[in-house]
């Protein structure tokens, strides 16, 4: 039976590689996307002209309800989630000084509500033997002071939180619930310039696409790592 993987966020950039690499893999692809309808329509395109089988779907996953619709669309056409991959992850980064309450509700909502919002709904569509990965931030356990981007941050440990929680609460249906972590991507919208980057990056590159997606694909096989988080970083933050 085709394995079947919702990913939040697919449209373009790592969500997209993400669906292109699952895709290959033989996954049956549903791409949830916001606002980017044509390069969703692409992408669906894309992973169709090599031979394999995609879709895509449009929700606010901030949004409770539609994300119901959704899985509920989902059920109806694939009727299961083999694989749910978080990989919206808003970051409009602000001095905690001067945080408007208005961008704190977006990024929680979009970043850590809408992913249990997805992850609710997903677990109840998932065989045994499902998993769950989310895209982290790197340098969580460290829960280090960050001046900007504190919502951000708040947003990403939660969600290594509920990752452990899930994976706790359902591992005896074998469902397997984990993290991955980029640091500074070589797309990251604040990339430091490369004769800089080793101050913050000891391995002293950015990442790259397939540096996340080599830790993804890792993880599909893993049957026995549930609760993780991967910081796939170059050192970042260590
Ligand atoms: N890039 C980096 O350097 C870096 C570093 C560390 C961690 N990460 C993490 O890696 C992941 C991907 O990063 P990225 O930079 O590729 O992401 P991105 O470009 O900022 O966002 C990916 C997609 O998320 C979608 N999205 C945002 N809010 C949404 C919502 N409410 N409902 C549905 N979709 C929504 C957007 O879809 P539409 O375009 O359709 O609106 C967007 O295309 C994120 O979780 C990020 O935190 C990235």
């Amino acid at each position: 039976m085709t394995r079947v993987a919702v990913v939040t966020g697919g449209a373009r950039r790592l969500g997209r590689h993400l669906c292109e690499v699952l895709a290959a893999r033989g996954y049956e692809v549903v791409i949830i996307y916001r606002a980017s309808a044509g390069e969703a329509r692409a992408l669906v395109q894309a992973i169709i002209d090599v031979g394999g089988t995609a879709r895509a779907l449009q929700a606010d996953i901030a949004r409770a309800a539609q994300v119901q619709r959704a899985f509920d669309d989902v059920a109806a056409r694939e009727g299961r989630v083999d694989l749910l991959l978080n990989n919206v992850g808003n970051y409009n980064p602000q001095d905690v000084t001067k945080l408007d309450p208005a961008v704190w509700d977006a990024t929680l909502a979009a970043n850590l509500s809408g992913a249990y919002y997805c992850c609710y709904h997903a677990i109840r569509l998932m065989p045994d033997g499902g998993q769950i990965i989310s895209i982290g931030m790197a340098g969580l356990e460290g829960i280090r002071a960050n001046r900007r981007g504190a919502d951000y941050y708040v947003s990403k440990t939660g969600l290594l939180v509920l990752t452990r929680a899930l994976a706790a609460g359902y591992a005896t249906r074998h469902i397997r619930v984990n993290m991955v972590s980029p640091g500074q991507l070589e797309n990251s919208i604040d990339l430091p310039p490369p004769d800089e980057i080793g101050a913050e990056v000891p391995l002293g590159r950015a990442g790259t696409l397939t540096d996340i997606s080599q830790a993804v694909t890792y993880l599909l096989d893993a049957t026995y790592v549930t609760g993780v988080n991967i910081d796939v970083a170059g050192g970042y933050r260590l």
